[in-house]
């Protein structure tokens, strides 16, 4: 199975790999979502099995609590933990920075609360997600169903007066129905091509009324690792500097792929 990875698919294991290192015995954790995502909960299952961790983890979406749970993790609600040491998670886009556009698995706002409510946050990612400026990736904004036609002309509006490339705003789709977040919302995703002013617009966003949250994370993620399709592994810190790189044998977790055989 593991031969079988493409090498974005490889790039994210090793990343996910790397990122339980982080985990210490008692931690309470967020889970984030999305495939990268996926990948890290095997693995930390697989170390939890192995040492007999002691860990709490509060999963960021539906699926990947699902997905815990079947690992064996013991997974409960944020309301339970409150506050969290460690979130590991996913993203679509990071700068040198370290900040983020999330969302692109529609589960931004449950991402966004538990990040914000650990003392730190990992995001794990694959080499093809660094960019020298956000906005590529299209940027996702949940907003309440009622009245969204009025929320999204009300953003394409605010748009205008933002140093960003393009203003395209699309409702996101499931086959040919609104796609609905797990908090029941739908989601404008923003085509701009380049964001000059992350800061500004993550905070502008939410002053209209109708949008919920956006998938900008300013400030919230600490550390990232960066996986690359051969292996090798890079874990950038914003907070001391330190860079440190190292790779992953993907031959030492064949019980994770043996699990999907
Ligand atoms: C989900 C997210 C994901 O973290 C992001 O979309 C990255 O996904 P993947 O790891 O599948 O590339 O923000 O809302």
């Amino acid at each position: 199975m593991a031969a079988e990875l493409s090498p974005i698919d490889q790039a994210k294991f090793v990343a996910a790999r790397r990122s339980v290192d982080f985990v210490e015995d008692g931690m309470k954790l967020g889970l984030g979502t999305g495939s990268t995502a996926a990948w890290m909960v095997r693995c930390l299952a697989e170390r939890v099995r192995d040492e007999g961790l002691q860990v709490t983890c509060v999963a960021t979406s539906a699926r990947t609590a699902d997905l815990a749970r079947g690992v064996g993790l013991k997974v409960v609600g944020l309301d339970e933990t409150r506050w969290l040491d460690l979130t590991i998670d996913g993203a679509d886009e990071f700068d040198q920075n370290l900040n983020l556009i999330k969302g692109g698995g529609a589960a931004l706002l449950q991402e966004k609360i538990v990040a914000t409510a650990s003392d730190r946050m990992i995001v794990i990612a694959d080499a093809a997600k660094e960019v020298a400026q956000l906005g590529a990736y299209p940027l996702p904004v949940e907003v309440i169903p009622f009245g969204w036609q009025t929320t999204k002309a009300l953003i394409e509006e605010t748009l205008y007066s933002l140093d960003v490339m393009a203003r395209d705003v699309a409702l996101r789709m499931a086959k040919d129905v609104p796609l609905i977040t797990d908090e029941g919302h739908y989601i404008l995703d923003l085509n701009l091509k380049r964001i000059g002013n992350p800061r500004q617009l993550a905070l502008v966003l939410n002053q209209i009324p109708g949008v919920v949250e956006n998938g900008l994370f300013i400030d919230i993620c600490d550390v990232v690792v960066i996986g690359h399709g051969d292996g090798r592994v890079t874990v950038r810190d914003i907070n001391s500097g330190k860079v440190e790189t190292g790779s992953v044998d993907i031959t030492e977790s064949r019980n994770i792929f043996a699990d999907l055989d």
